[in-house]
């Protein structure tokens, strides 16, 4: 692990469409190190006595959780700013922010709305500015993402992954960069009134004829299943968004809703040369065994009514379930928890790489 000529030192994490196919296997393969070390139980603080402010202005759980396990892990401090918490986009603009926590800090994580404010922040800051996600774009979940694909499938290179729901948000976006950058086949699922931006689109795309990968956008949820290896969906309605929105978003995406009819369709129509029929492998004895197409989601996920939202949903439009199916979520195909430890080997690497 040599950290002191890592090739993106001082660099910013914004989007993957900033970075080239080799940078972002560098930082799976550093992610890879990292949680090799981690169950090692080595120590890995490298970066003793700095410290990194961890601005959030939207909630979150595992994103928060990473940012400061992976910073402790590595020896530095942390600072949390909540979304009540500080003079940001207050009393205070982002450039001004950007230049007070750059003299204090060695690294400035962010989440919130437009990707135009961690540009923003980008620019004025003196230390590298990593994207916690924004309304376009979610990239520490896509290296996540990625890391378990190949824990999974032993590459990356080639996996057909299908994305259903609301593919003109953060999350389908980050599949298209993300695909187009690593040959992976990537399919959107929804009506068309729910694809993604054309500019986007048309830009990956031209990155994916490099790299041999493929976008397409598909609005029959059966046919996109076909040849999957990655069955991935994420919440029709996102953080930030009004809550007029549900009613259309619950009639308009229910059709694409992850279902066991969506996994076995997968199953059947293999892509990998996964095995496709006799008895799945003991999960016990074969933890990793390739049994079949896998069902991720970025977390959190709408499966159940084990949550207030759910529940405050399903008085008013009387579902139990929404982007995925309990029974999906739950089953042996689903890889969701292993993707919720990468975010912190993940997040881990791009600190330890664009640090300074
Ligand atoms: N997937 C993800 O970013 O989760 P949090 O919102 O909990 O950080
Ligand atoms: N699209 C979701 C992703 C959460 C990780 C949101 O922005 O709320």
């Amino acid at each position: 692990m040599d950290l002191k000529h890592s090739p993106l030192k001082g660099r910013d994490f914004l989007t993957l469409l900033d970075y080239t196919p080799e940078e972002i296997r560098y930082l799976l393969d550093l992610s890879a190190e990292f949680k090799a070390k981690k169950k090692a139980g080595e120590s890995v603080r490298y970066f003793e006595g700095r410290n990194v402010a961890l601005i959030f202005e939207k909630t979150s759980t595992r994103t928060r959780c990473s940012f400061e396990v992976a910073a402790h892990d590595l020896g530095m401090g942390t600072t949390y700013l909540d979304p009540t918490g500080s003079q940001i986009g207050k009393k205070e603009s982002i450039a001004d922010t950007a230049r007070v926590l750059s003299g204090m800090y060695d690294g400035i994580e962010y989440r919130g709305f437009g990707q135009n404010i961690v540009e923003e922040l980008a620019k004025y800051s003196r230390v590298p500015v990593w994207n916690g996600l924004t309304n376009e774009f979610h990239p520490t979940q896509m290296l996540a993402d990625a890391l378990t694909i190949r824990e999974h499938f032993g590459s990356e290179k080639g996996i057909h992954v299908t994305f259903y729901g609301d593919c003109r948000y953060n999350m389908a976006d980050s599949w298209m960069v993300l695909g187009a950058k690593l040959g992976m086949h990537v399919t959107l699922c929804s009506t068309a009134e729910y694809f993604p931006d054309v500019e986007l689109t048309a830009r990956c795309r031209r990155i994916a004829e490099e790299t041999g990968g493929s976008i397409t956008l598909e609005t029959d949820p059966m046919k996109a299943a076909a040849g999957a290896d990655v069955i991935y969906t994420d919440v029709w309605v996102s953080m930030g968004e009004p809550d007029e929105v549900w009613q259309k978003r619950l009639a308009d995406l229910t059709p694409y809703r992850v279902t066991s009819q969506i996994m076995a369709r997968a199953d059947e129509t293999a892509a990998n040369g996964r095995i496709t029929s006799g008895p799945i492998q003991d999960p016990d004895t074969h933890p990793q065994a390739p049994h079949g197409a896998v069902f991720m989601h970025c977390l959190p996920a709408f499966h159940d009514l084990g949550t207030s939202t759910g529940r405050k949903i399903r008085e008013k439009y009387g579902i139990n379930e929404m982007e995925v199916t309990d029974e999906v979520f739950e089953s042996h195909d689903s890889v969701v928890f292993d993707e919720a430890e990468n975010r912190m080997h993940t997040i881990k690497a791009v600190m330890a790489a664009t640090l300074e």
